[in-house]
């Protein structure tokens, strides 16, 4: 019997061990889905499900994330609420309208976190091959670091472009393409994407943000299965990656 089932004995009563920290996931799923001629790809099908389904699954899977909140398309807020029904998405507790680019749909989501919320992940929701491994991985790099991303070094060479003329090539082996979830401390969060807000920082992922506030988030188990779903073709390149591992 290990040590803390003997203490357990000892006070006679059941002890919660390592509780974790409440976490609220926001997925972001407002975008409008121009480079996929409109369609709003949150709800293309992938393998017998809308593409939203597969990253709320993820999320609702983890022990990690206590509430989800989804930032959406407003034409999209009820497909997205029957959605959760249909999947039995108990931890999803709002369904919001989104904003005119990312930040400001994170933002809005970020406003909507209980208050309770220690930890928050931001998952693009065009995420769908997230696995519960990646999600364990960034919130514990996190608890530990105040904020994380996946990520996976770059397969391809790297250039720095100006006017259709390469000005600089990085180091492959310093250069790493980053995913989502990326967790934060609730505190960090609100003070980096609130400064990006006010500055106008252009920025294209949360740690960005957190970056111009020196924060140095740490890297997190990535897979170069984590694609985001942007152009057609991604939605093919999914669906080889589900029957691959659907046939394992
Ligand atoms: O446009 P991109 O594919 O980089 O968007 C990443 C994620 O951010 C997508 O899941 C998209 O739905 C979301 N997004 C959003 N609100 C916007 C723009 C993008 O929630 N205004």
């Amino acid at each position: 019997m290990g040590v803390k089932r003997i203490i357990a004995k000892v006070l006679g009563r059941a002890v919660t061990w390592n509780k974790l920290p409440f976490g609220t996931a926001i997925v972001a799923a407002a975008g409008s889905s121009e480079r996929m001629e409109g369609e709003d790809k949150l709800f293309a099908d992938l393998c017998g499900l809308p593409v939203l389904g597969w990253s709320l699954r993820a999320l609702e899977a983890s022990p990690n994330v206590h509430e989800i909140i989804v930032v959406t398309r407003e034409d999209s807020i009820v497909p997205t609420a029957d959605l959760c029904a249909e999947l039995e998405i108990t931890k999803a507790t709002k369904i919001l309208c989104g904003g005119e680019d990312r930040l400001s749909s994170v933002l809005i989501g970020l406003a909507e976190a209980s208050p309770d919320a220690e930890y928050i992940a931001v998952h693009d929701g065009a995420r769908p091959l997230v696995t519960e491994e990646i999600v364990a991985d960034a919130f514990s790099k996190a608890y530990k670091y105040n904020a994380a991303c996946p990520g996976v070094p770059v397969n391809d060479t790297v250039k720095r472009v100006s006017d259709g003329f390469v000005t600089d090539t990085p180091d492959r082996s310093a250069v790493y393409a980053v995913q989502t979830p990326q967790v934060f401390s609730a505190d960090v969060l609100k003070a980096a994407l609130h400064n990006a807000k006010i500055k106008k920082l252009k920025i294209t992922d949360d740690c960005g943000a957190a970056e111009a506030i020196g924060i140095k988030p740490a890297v997190s188990l990535g897979s170069y299965e984590n694609i985001k779903i942007t152009r057609p073709v991604d939605l093919k390149l999914a669906e080889a990656i589900i029957e691959a591992r659907r046939a394992k």
